[in-house]
This record gives structure tokens, C-alpha cells and sequence, in this order.
């Protein structure tokens, strides 16, 4: 993927990129979206290991060529999320895609649980490929840290990026706690990346395989380790 590309999913106060079918090819910038309110913390990120270094801010996008290859080739990606606050989230690249890490507070937990009759599938049931077993409740994650949520950022509808939306970020919807905008054709998810109801989207968003090596040390690309990639 372009280097160029980064920034898009990262950290930039100005670009949201737009991603059709095939996203490394049609980007186009929306200056006009308000991303103010969006608290995309800048943390970060280490890769361990074979994979090398990904950064989730733009600073850091010189190190991404060297692991980029990597990634592509499937390696997985060691990513430290101590300093990711509650209610923050930051990105790094697996494979070619955007992958959003969120740590939600226990409000955001509670408002979650609220929200099982607005969202189309809320034990994730419907489309079991969309999430590891392990993933597969309604707070999509996993036991050990229910707070922490590692998804596939490619919307379900046509493979746009979507945004991150705050608690305070303005919405017609009569209850909002936080989640992610399709900036496409409107589709909503809420904290759990589960997508609501009477959106184009039809599922929920994507969660791949990952453990966690250590409280602060996150794996993305294998369930355990040693597992298979
Ligand atoms: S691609 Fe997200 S709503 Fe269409």
C-alpha cells in the first residue's frame, strides 16, 4: 500500500479517506467533514519481533516502509496499547487494511448492552465468519480485556474507512454512545462495531484473530501464540 495512504486512517485532522471496492485506488479527500470532535489519540504503536515498527500517527509513517512488505505478506502485528485511554482509539495497518483499536470505558460498556434492540445483530450471530468465537458476544471481545475492541476498519456496505464518532459527537439517533460513521452512504456501528439497523451496511464490522502477549501488548493476526497465521 502507498505510504501516501497512511495518514488517511491515522491521525490527520483534515483528510477522511474514502474507500470503494478497490480502496488503495480510489482515495479522495472530504475536507468538509467535521473530525474535530474526534479523539484519535496518538499513541505509539511497536511492532516486536520479525514485523518491525507501525506507527499510528503521521510522524511515524517513515517506518512503516520497511514492515510494510511484512504486513502484506501476512506477518502479524505486535501493537503496545498501555497509554490508549478510555473511550480512544488509535490505527495501525495489518495486511493492507486499517485496523482500529478502541478501549471503551465502563459507560461505553453499559451504553453497549442498551443498545441490543437498535443493532441488526447484536450476538453477532448472523455472519459467524465476521469474528473469531472468542469475539463472538455482544461487547466483541475477549474475556481478558472486555474494554479493548480490534476491528477490521472496511465498512460491511462497500469497504469505506469508517470514522470514529465520540459520545458528544452530534447524531439523529435518540440514543448515542459513541461508535463509527460510514462517511459513504451513512451506515452506523455503534462501540462494538455492531451495525445498526435500517443502515446499507448488512453486518457487523470485521474482527480479526488476535491475543493479547501481555496486558499491554497486544497481537493482531493470531489467536494464540504459536497459532497458525
Ligand atoms: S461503504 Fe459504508 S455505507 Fe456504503
Amino acid at each position: 500500500m502507498p505510504s501516501e495512504l497512511l495518514p488517511n486512517f491515522a491521525n490527520s485532522p483534515r483528510t477522511i479517506s474514502i474507500y470503494r471496492c478497490n480502496w488503495e485506488k480510489d482515495v479522495m479527500s472530504n475536507d468538509g467533514v467535521n473530525v474535530q470532535r474526534r479523539r484519535f489519540l496518538t499513541v505509539s504503536t511497536t511492532v516486536v519481533g520479525a514485523v518491525g515498527v507501525v506507527g499510528a500517527a503521521v510522524p511515524f509513517i517513515g517506518s512503516w516502509n520497511p514492515s510494510a512488505k511484512a504486513e502484506a505478506a501476512g506477518a502479524p502485528v505486535k501493537v503496545n496499547i498501555a497509554n490508549l485511554e478510555p473511550d480512544s482509539m488509535l490505527s495501525v495497518e495489518w495486511r493492507g487494511f486499517p485496523i482500529f483499536i478502541v478501549r471503551r470505558s465502563e459507560q461505553t460498556l453499559e451504553g453497549i448492552r442498551k443498545l441490543t434492540g437498535q443493532v441488526a445483530d447484536p450476538e453477532s450471530t448472523e455472519y459467524p465468519d465476521q469474528q473469531p468465537a472468542y469475539a463472538q458476544n455482544p461487547i466483541r471481545a475477549r474475556d481478558e480485556h472486555p474494554q479493548i475492541m480490534v476491528f477490521k476498519a472496511i465498512c460491511t456496505h462497500l469497504g469505506c474507512v469508517p470514522q470514529y464518532w465520540d459520545v458528544n459527537h452530534p447524531t439523529d439517533r435518540d440514543e448515542w454512545y459513541g461508535g463509527f460513521f460510514c462517511p459513504c452512504h451513512g451506515s452506523m456501528f455503534d462501540m462494538a462495531g455492531r451495525v445498526f439497523k435500517g443502515v446499507p451496511a448488512p453486518s457487523n464490522l470485521e474482527v480479526p484473530p488476535y491475543y493479547y502477549e501481555s496486558d499491554s501488548v497486544l497481537v493482531i493476526g493470531l489467536d494464540s501464540e504459536g497459532a497458525a497465521a
